[in-house]
């Protein structure tokens, strides 16, 4: 295995995760998990800051009631219901803005 260092500052896995329709469970994917993780890369290149911040879509991270979800590392901050609205908000305080 190689290790190295994270070349960039912060990681935001935002959950797209999707379930057959129909499942009694719901989804991040059809509460707008993959518009929000657009949004957040699409401002992220808005600002410049691809190579502090990168935007990854992930699987089910266990908060499926409160979609869609993020998680932040490395401060392991999670984030729930998060809104459109919350995107300038997000990103605002990871960059310390
Ligand atoms: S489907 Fe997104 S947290 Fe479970």
């Amino acid at each position: 295995m190689l290790k190295f260092d994270s070349p960039f500052r912060t990681a935001l896995f935002v959950c797209t995760h999707k379930r057959p329709d129909g499942h009694p469970k719901p989804c991040c994917a059809d509460r707008g998990g993959a518009e929000l993780r657009g949004e957040l890369k699409d401002l992220v290149k808005a600002q410049g800051l691809e190579m502090e911040v990168k935007v990854f879509s992930s699987g089910c991270i266990g908060a499926c009631d409160q979609g869609p979800v993020a998680i932040q590392y490395p401060t392991g901050e999670l984030m729930m219901g998060i809104k459109p609205e919350d995107v300038p908000t997000i990103l605002d305080s990871i960059t310390d803005k």
